[in-house]
């Protein structure tokens, strides 16, 4: 029984590493990267991912080596403690710590870049990202570029950006924490109620990207889809004029520009 445990151990560890080893060609691997700094997000993903692999190779290794051999040594039968042992607690401590350190100061300037107000271009908000349960709603500033205003443009489901140029959204939310995740951008930022956080991407290549919901909020976290459409200058510009047609033809104004 006690083999038997230390070989299940040694097959998960296996196991685990075969799947990373050929997830590449499988297709498992990133999904399409389609944000002008998706490759810093995933230099970032592949830097933390070494130390992560070599201490779950060294731990699980170590412990199916020590379930093997339990109880082998006779004149030892029992475990040893290690209670107070200051420097086994130093290497324990210090070299997490270490690594930490150096993780967090590597991805300051990618996280300044992204995350602070001082670096997010100066484009007016493409659109405002009202989540809600179980949906996405998008809503355009119109013609007068301002919000809550009569011409604001209402787009259920589907959110339309122009293509390789900064894009800033405002994130809101209706009810609970959501999180506006487009894994083709690298793009992940919780959306919480109270609250309006912006942030920036820019699409290189025009396509349309998933929406999804990132965080647990309710029965129908699952189905929290949108899609978001990345336009050239132009096609985008006529997507808004036909948005704007819409509006004018129905003649009511919008009622998700006034946030609630
Ligand atoms: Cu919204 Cu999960």
């Amino acid at each position: 029984m006690r083999r038997f445990t230390a070989l299940l151990v040694l097959f998960a560890l296996v196991a685990t590493v075969a799947s990373f080893v050929v997830a590449p060609d499988r297709g498992w691997w990133f999904p399409e990267n389609a944000s002008v700094f998706g490759e810093r997000i995933d230099a970032l993903f592949r830097l933390i991912l070494w130390p992560v692999s070599f201490f779950l190779v060294l731990t699980l290794g170590l412990l199916a080596w020590i379930v093997w051999r339990g109880g082998e040594n006779s004149r030892e039968p029992h475990a040893r403690t290690q209670h107070g042992d200051r420097r086994l607690e130093l290497v324990w401590t210090l070299i997490p710590g270490a690594i930490l350190l150096f993780l967090a100061l590597r991805q300051m300037g990618d996280w300044a870049q992204l995350r602070y107000a001082a670096h997010r271009p100066a484009v007016p908000v493409t659109a405002r990202v009202l989540a809600s349960q179980f949906d996405w709603h998008f809503v355009h500033p119109g013609a007068d570029g301002k919000f809550g205003t009569l011409d604001d443009l209402d787009a259920p489901y589907e959110l339309c950006v122009p293509a390789n140029e900064p894009v800033v959204l405002e994130l809101h939310s209706r009810d609970v924490i959501h999180s506006f995740f487009v894994a083709a951008l690298r793009v992940k930022q919780d959306v919480l109620p109270g609250r309006t956080i912006e942030i920036w991407f820019e699409v290189r290549e025009p396509g349309e990207y998933e929406i999804a919901c990132a965080e647990l909020c309710g029965w129908g976290h699952y189905k929290m889809a949108g899609k978001l459409r990345a336009l050239p200058r132009a096609e985008y510009d006529r997507e808004l004029a036909r948005l704007a047609g819409e509006l004018v033809e129905n003649g009511t104004p919008s009622a998700a520009g006034s946030k609630r």
